[in-house]
This record gives structure tokens, sequence and C-alpha cells, in this order.
């Protein structure tokens, strides 16, 4: 790891709005109020990276509770800096991986759900990998309320083609689609947020898809 990356990651260590690996199981089931210190409804970003959809929802939505996924703790390291810079108090930032949610998480406590530009692990043998493989999808079941809401923004249209198979595939309730989301009427304040990873994509001209679905 180089120093920049360490020293981040010594950092991260210390604030109070990251929590990190197994100290995430003492918040099951009580995420808004032990955590957040309220009853408002958590809503997760997955495969968050830098957070940029934590920090910028939450500034839109200071009524819910918004925490960041991700087990790079070098990238969460921005979004939990911006957060304590800004003092916005309800961002948080879970450095695990992502397989252990049912560990950190209750049945039902989740209000909603973004995975945000995932790593699109193309291959067959990667397949186990894929943030919304059928193994992925029951565990967000599980955590998520009735009726709440799953949100996919990403480049890849390989991963993007996947994720929809799945969810016609498990009979699951498709809400909004679009492979060209910039030139299509879904495009709002919510889903402008950029993240670091889309503006590179944007940059290079790349279409950006988008599906939110429900089980
Ligand atoms: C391509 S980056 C996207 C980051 C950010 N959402 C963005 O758009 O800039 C994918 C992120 O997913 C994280 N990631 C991939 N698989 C994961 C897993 N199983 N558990 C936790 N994080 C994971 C990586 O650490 C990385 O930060």
């Amino acid at each position: 790891m180089g120093k920049d990356k360490l020293r981040k990651f010594a950092e991260v260590a210390t604030f109070a709005n990251v929590v990190q690996l197994d100290a995430g199981k003492a918040y099951k089931g009580q995420w808004a109020s032990k955590f957040f210190k309220n009853n408002n409804p958590v809503v997760l970003e997955l495969a968050c990276g830098k957070g940029e959809y934590t920090v910028n929802l939450a500034k839109l939505f200071p009524q819910k509770n918004f925490l960041g996924i991700d087990y790079k703790g070098n990238r969460i390291w921005r979004g939990a800096k911006t957060a304590i810079e800004e003092s916005i108090d309800n961002v948080g930032f879970l450095r695990i991986q992502i397989e252990t949610i049912l560990e950190q998480f209750a049945p039902g406590e989740v209000d909603e759900i973004w995975i945000t530009f995932p790593d699109p692990q193309p291959q067959d043998s990667r397949e186990k990998k894929r943030l919304t493989n059928p193994n992925f999808l029951a565990r967000y079941k599980e955590i998520l309320k009735e009726g709440g809401v799953m949100h996919l923004k990403t480049d890849n249209d390989g991963f993007y083609a996947y994720t929809v198979e799945q969810i016609e595939n498990l009979k699951l309730n498709k809400i909004k689609e679009t492979t060209d989301l910039y030139n299509s009427d879904l495009v709002d304040e919510v889903l402008s947020i950029k993240t670091y990873y889309e503006r590179k994509y944007l940059a290079d001209n790349k279409n950006i898809n988008y599906v939110q679905w429900s089980f």
C-alpha cells in the first residue's frame, strides 16, 4: 500500500462516522437508533467507493440516514472526511465485504439500496462476485423492508443486461429502466448525482444505464 493510502487507512479508523468490519454487528437491527440516534429510514449505497451518492443524497434528504458500504478504507475516507468537514450528520460509512451484509443488518431494517458502478466481473468464473447475482439479491431482499426499492447505475452494458435478466428471471417488480439515462426523461436531481467513476465514463461519452426495482 502507498504512503497516502496507508495514511488514509489509519485516519479512517479514527472517524466517528466510520464503522469497520465486525464492529458493525453491534448495530444490527439498530442502525437508526444506535448509530444515527434517530428513528429515520436507513438507505444504503453498496460499492460506494468515495461515497458521492451517500453524501449528496444525505444533503438532499436530511430526514433519512445514509450508509455507504465498501471494503476499501482509503476510498471511504473521502466521503467520511467530507461529511465531517461539512457537518453532515445523517451520513455514515461501513467498511465490510458486502458478502457479510446479513451479519450487519436485521431483516426489514433497510428502506432503500443503491448500487453505484459496481465492478462488472465479466468473466463467467466471476459471476459469484457480481453484486446483482441471485445470491446477493436474496440478501438484499432479506434486509429490505416490504416494498423497499433498489437502484443500479452502471456504465457497463453487459452488467446491466445481466442484472435485468436476473430481475426478469426472478419475476421481480421492475419499476424504471433506461440504457441512456442522460438522454431519457428519468433524469432528475437524484439521478444526476455523479460518482468518481461515472465522471470518468461520461468523459469518454459512455451511456449510463439505470434500473430501479423492488422484490
Ligand atoms: C468501480 S468502483 C465504484 C466506486 C463508486 N461507486 C463510484 O462509482 O465511483 C467499485 C467499488 O466496489 C467495491 N467493492 C467491490 N466488491 C465489493 C464487495 N464484495 N464488498 C465491498 N465492496 C466491494 C470496490 O472496493 C470499489 O470501491
